[in-house]
C-alpha cells in the first residue's frame, strides 16, 4: 500500500514512523518533506499549499491513501480534492477545517452550542475595535480571525499594546486577510493542556494529553515559537478533568460540527485551559499538533493506519486506540536566535542510536550530509515508565546531538514534573 503524507515537518516524521510500523505499508511520500524524513520516506518537492501539484502526484502514483498534516492545506481544501480524484483521505474537508481557519466561526459555534471558552467580542472595523478597548479588561486577549503562522495572538497587558495589536492586524494587515476581522476576548488563566482526538464525526476518541512549551526561553520567558518541547500525560488532566472535558467539550463540539453540516473527520485538537471555573477552549486546530504529535504518538499502541482507516470509513466506534502507560518527553533543538534570525547551513551529527527518537523537522540535504535548514532543527523524544525517567533520557540524547548554535530550553517539563510528583 502507497500512502502520500503532505507536509515537512517533526509531525510528520512521527506520523511516517509510525505508518511505516505497520507491514502492509510499503512506500511512504512525503510533500514535501525534509532532509531528515528522507531517511524513513520518499520526499518528493511539492509544497504543501500546491493543492493542484498533490492531487496529481497521487494520481500519478496511484497512492492508495493520503494523510494531510498541516493546517493550511486542510483550510484550503485539499481533502476535497484529493476525495473528488478518488484517493481516500485522513483529514478534515475545507467545510470543517474552518474550525481552525476561523477564530470567528469557532467563537460563535461555541458561543451557540454553549461550549466553556473565554467571553470574546468580534470586530470587522478598527475604529469599533479602538473604541471597545477604552474600557476593555486587561490583559486583552486580540486575535486575528484566520490563520497566521501560529502568530495571531496577542496578550496586551496594556491599552497601548492593544490598540497597537488592532492596528497592526486591521489597518496594516501584517497577517494580510486574516487580520480583517479580530477577536479580542477575556484572559484566561490556568495550566495549559493539549488534547489531540481521533473523530469521524460520530465518535470521538482522545488521545493522551499532553503539553506544549511555546515560549522560546527558560521558565516561559521570550517570543511565542511553534513549540519548544511536549511531554505527555499532562498531570494537570486528572481524570476527573478529562470526564469534564469529554461531557462539555469534546461531544458538545462533534455535535455540533454535525449539526452545523460540517461533520469533522480527523484529528481535532482541543487546545485547553483548566481555569477556577472549569475547563475551556482556548483554541481548536484542525490536525495534529506540532511538537504534540512527538510525544502523542510513540505512545500510541495500536496501529496508526489502522485507526486513522478508521475515521475515513466512519468505523471509529468499533476501532479499538489504545495508548501504553507510562509518558513520553520530546525536546526541540532550534538554531539559536529563533524565532527570530538565526543562521543555518550546520552540519547535524545524530548518533546511530538515536536515529527512531528523533524527528527532524528543519534540515535538508547537502552532499550526502544532514544541515541546518529551519528554525526548528529537531526534537528527540524518549518514553519510559515515569515523565522524570523520560525527561532525564531525552536531555541526555540531545546533549549528544550535535549541530553548531544548537538551543533548547533546559527546563521542559519541570512544571509536569513537579505536578506529577505531587499527584
Ligand atoms: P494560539 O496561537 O491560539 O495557540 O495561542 C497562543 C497562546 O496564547 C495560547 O497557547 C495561550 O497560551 C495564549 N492564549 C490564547 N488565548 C488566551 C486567553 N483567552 N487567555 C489567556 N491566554 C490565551
Ligand atoms: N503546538 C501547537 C500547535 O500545533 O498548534
Amino acid at each position: 500500500m502507497k500512502i502520500t503524507v503532505v507536509g515537512g515537518g517533526g509531525r510528520e516524521h512521527a506520523i511516517v514512523k509510525k505508518l511505516k510500523e505497520n507491514p502492509a505499508v510499503t512506500e511512504i511520500f512525503v510533500l514535501p518533506g525534509n532532509g531528515g524524513i528522507a531517511a524513513d520516506a520518499t520526499c518528493v518537492p511539492i509544497g504543501a499549499k500546491d493543492i493542484d501539484g498533490i492531487v496529481r502526484f497521487c494520481r500519478e502514483k496511484q497512492v492508495d491513501y493520503a494523510v494531510v498534516a498541516p493546517d493550511d492545506p486542510l483550510v484550503l481544501g485539499c481533502v476535497d480534492a484529493l476525495e473528488e480524484a478518488g484517493i481516500p483521505c485522513f483529514g478534515p474537508n475545507a467545510r470543517a477545517a474552518i474550525i481552525e481557519g476561523s477564530k470567528v466561526f469557532s467563537k460563535r459555534l461555541m458561543q451557540k452550542y454553549g461550549i466553556p471558552t473565554a467571553a470574546c467580542e468580534v470586530f470587522d472595523d478598527e475604529e469599533k475595535a479602538l473604541a471597545y478597548l477604552e474600557t476593555a479588561p486587561l490583559p486583552a486577549v486580540i486575535k486575528a480571525d484566520g490563520l497566521a503562522l501560529g502568530k495571531g495572538v496577542v496578550i496586551a497587558e496594556t491599552r497601548e499594546a492593544a490598540r497597537e495589536a488592532v492596528r497592526s492586524m486591521m489597518r496594516d494587515k501584517v497577517f494580510g486577510a486574516s487580520g480583517e476581522r479580530v477577536v479580542i476576548e477575556e484572559f484566561l488563566e490556568g495550566p495549559e493542556v493539549s488534547v489531540l482526538s481521533f473523530t469521524d464525526g460520530e465518535t470521538v476518541v482522545p488521545m493522551v494529553s499532553s503539553m506544549d512549551h511555546k515560549r522560546a526561553l527558560d521558565g516561559d520567558k521570550g517570543l511565542n515559537t511553534g513549540g519548544m518541547g511536549t511531554v505527555a500525560p499532562n498531570p494537570f488532566y486528572t481524570d476527573a478533568v478529562a470526564a469534564e472535558c469529554m461531557e462539555k467539550i469534546f461531544l458538545p463540539t462533534i455535535r455540533a460540527m454535525k449539526a452545523e453540516g460540517r461533520p469533522f473527520r480527523g484529528c481535532l485538537y482541543f487546545g485547553l485551559m483548566i481555569t477556577r471555573d472549569g475547563p475551556k477552549v482556548i483554541e481548536y486546530n484542525c490536525r495534529f499538533g506540532d511538537p504534540e504529535t512527538q510525544v502523542v504518538l510513540p505512545l500510541l499502541e495500536s496501529d496508526l493506519y489502522t485507526v486513522m482507516r478508521a475515521v475515513t470509513d466512519s468505523r471509529l466506534a468499533e476501532t479499538p486506540v489504545r495508548f501504553r502507560d507510562g509518558a513520553a518527553a520530546c525536546v526541540i533543538m532550534a538554531s539559536r536566535g529563533y524565532p527570530a534570525a538565526y543562521e543555518k547551513g550546520f552540519p547535524i551529527t545524530i548518533p546511530e542510536d538515536l536515529r527512531e527518537k528523533v524527528y527532524v523537522a528543519g534540515a535538508a540535504q547537502k552532499d550526502g550530509r544532514l544541515i541546518t535548514a529551519g528554525g526548528r532543527v529537531l526534537g528527540v523524544t524518549e518514553t519510559a515508565d515515569t515523565l522524570g525517567e523520560a525527561l532525564d533520557r531525552a536531555y541526555a540524547d540531545a546533549a549528544r546531538i550535535r549541530f553548531e548554535n544548537a538551543y533548547y530550553r533546559r527546563d521542559i517539563g519541570e512544571k509536569a514534573r513537579k505536578a506529577s510528583e505531587k499527584r
